[in-house]
C-alpha cells in the first residue's frame, strides 16, 4: 500500500495516502507518494505494460494507468481518464542538425488530450480529488494546467476554478478553460502571485491541483516509463526538459529513482532542466557557488508557460538533477524563438516553452558539454496550437526583417 511521505530526505515523516495534505506537518516541505512494494519481476512488468497497449480495457488504454503497478491503486470505475499518454517518440531531423546532434528524439507530450503534459498529471490528480469527495477543484496556472484541469473536472463532474495572471496566458489556453466550463479568475500580477492568492485562500471546499499536489507528480512520472519503454529500456544519455514551476522535472526524477530502485533500469539518464533566462531561479542556483535559492521577482519571457519566478518544487527538482548527474541551464527568448522555428520546420511544432529544450541543447553541444553522438531525448511539453498569437507575431517580425534587411 502506498503512503504519503515528506520529500525532504532528512525528515521522512509519513502520512496516510489520502490524508489530503500538500506540505509536511513537521518541516513544511512538499509531500510525495511513496510506493512501498512492486511485487512483479521487472521483465514480467515490462512485458505486461507493452501487452496492455493492445487492450481496450479502460485503464490499459491510458498511457498513465497501464503503468499502474507504480501508482496509487483505485478501482477501474473510479479513474478519471480520457485516455492520455501513449504519445510517440519522434526522431528529430533538421532540429538535430541545428543543435549539432546525431541522435536526437522528441517525446511530444503536447500530443495529449488537451495539448500538454498536464493531462498525465491531471488524470491522477482528478481521480484522487474525486476519491477524496471534493466538489470543487482549483489551480493557479500560466494556462495549460487550467485547460487540463477544466477538461478533467468536466469529465469527473466537478466544478473547476482557475486563477490566471491577467493578460499573460495565451488566448488559446484561456479559450480551452472557458470551453470546458471552468470559472476563470484573472489576477493582476504573475503566476507566482496567482498561486500565492490561491494558497492563502485556504478555502476548505477547494481541492488543490497544482503540481505541489503529489498525485499530479505520480501521473507525470509515467512519461519517463513510456519514454524508456520506447527506447527498449536502453537508457538515453540525456533527457532534456523545460523548467517552470519544476513539477515535471521533479516527476521525472522520481520516475528514474523508482525504476532503478525496483530493478527496471541499472543506470540513469542525465536530466537537463532548461529555463528561460528571464525566469531562471534554478539555473542561477546551479551556477552559483552558494547553491542558495533566490526567487526571480519579476519573471519575464515570451515563453508564457514558464514565466515563473518562484517555483514551488525547486528542492525536488534540484535533488533530481543531483541524482542523475544532470544540470540546470537557461536560454534567451531569442534562442527559444529560433529553436521553436526549427522544430516547426521539422513538421512537429510545439509551444515556445517546449523549444527551450532544443535551444539548450544547441548551447550545450556548442560548449562541448554534450557530445554530438550522445543519445538525447528532448521533452516537448505543449502543442504548437497552444500559442498561435506567438507564431503570427513572429511571422510579422520575419517579414519585417526580410523587408528591411535587418537581421539578428
Ligand atoms: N512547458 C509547458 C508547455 C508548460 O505549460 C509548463 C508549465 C512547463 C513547460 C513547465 O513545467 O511547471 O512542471 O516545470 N505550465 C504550468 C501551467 C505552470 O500552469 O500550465 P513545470
Amino acid at each position: 500500500m502506498a503512503h504519503l511521505r515528506c520529500s525532504a530526505p532528512e525528515c521522512g515523516i509519513t502520512l496516510e495516502l489520502h490524508a489530503r495534505a500538500l506540505a509536511c506537518p513537521r518541516c513544511g516541505d512538499l509531500l510525495e507518494v511513496a510506493i512501498d512494494a512492486v511485487e512483479s519481476d521487472p521483465q514480467d512488468l515490462k512485458k505486461l505494460w507493452i501487452e496492455r497497449r493492445s487492450s481496450y480495457d479502460r485503464l490499459d488504454a491510458s498511457g498513465v494507468w497501464r503503468f499502474r503497478e507504480f501508482l496509487p491503486r483505485y478501482d477501474a470505475g473510479q479513474v478519471v481518464t480520457m485516455p492520455e499518454g501513449n504519445v510517440p517518440l519522434i526522431r528529430a531531423q533538421r532540429a538535430a542538425e541545428w543543435a549539432g546532434l546525431r541522435n536526437l528524439w522528441f517525446k511530444h507530450l503536447g500530443w495529449n488530450p488537451t495539448g500538454s503534459f498536464k493531462d498525465l498529471g491531471m488524470t491522477a490528480g482528478m481521480t484522487e480529488a474525486k476519491f477524496a469527495g471534493a466538489g470543487m477543484v482549483a489551480c493557479a496556472s500560466t494556462g495549460n494546467t487550467a485547460a487540463s484541469l477544466a477538461a478533467y473536472a468536466a469529465r469527473a463532474g466537478l466544478i473547476a476554478r482557475v486563477y490566471l495572471p491577467a493578460g499573460q496566458a495565451s488566448a488559446n489556453k484561456l479559450a480551452q478553460a472557458i470551453d470546458f466550463g471552468a470559472e476563470v479568475i484573472e489576477i493582476e500580477g504573475s503566476f507566482d502571485d496567482a498561486l500565492e492568492i490561491l494558497l492563502d485562500s485556504r478555502d476548505p471546499d477547494l481541492y488543490f491541483l497544482n503540481s505541489i499536489n503529489p498525485f499530479r507528480i505520480e501521473g507525470q512520472k509515467t512519461a519517463m516509463f513510456e519514454l524508456l519503454e520506447q527506447f527498449k529500456w536502453e537508457i538515453p544519455d540525456y533527457v532534456v526538459v523545460p523548467g517552470g514551476n519544476l513539477g515535471n522535472s521533479s516527476a521525472f526524477g522520481k520516475a528514474f529513482k523508482e525504476l532503478k530502485s525496483f530493478g527496471l533500469i541499472d543506470r540513469l539518464p542525465r536530466m537537463v532542466i532548461v529555463q528561460a533566462a528571464g525566469a531562471n531561479p534554478l539555473a542561477r542556483l546551479w551556477r552559483s557557488d552558494s547553491r542558495q535559492f533566490e526567487a526571480v521577482k519579476y519573471p519575464e519571457t515570451i515563453a508564457t508557460a514558464i514565466r515563473i519566478g518562484n517555483p514551488r518544487s525547486w528542492k525536488k527538482a534540484l535533488r533530481a538533477i543531483e541524482l542523475t548527474d544532470g544540470m540546470a541551464i537557461d536560454v534567451t527568448d531569442e534562442e527559444i524563438g529560433e529553436a521553436k522555428e526549427t522544430i516547426g520546420r521539422d513538421g512537429i511544432g510545439c509551444e515556445p516553452a517546449s523549444a527551450t529544450t532544443l535551444a539548450g541543447l544547441r548551447k550545450l553541444v556548442a560548449a562541448g558539454i554534450v557530445d554530438r553522438d550522445a543519445v538525447v531525448a528532448a521533452v516537448l511539453t505543449g502543442h504548437a496550437l497552444k500559442d498561435t498569437e506567438y507564431i503570427i507575431r513572429s511571422r510579422k517580425k520575419l517579414e519585417l526583417r526580410d523587408a528591411t534587411g535587418v537581421h539578428g
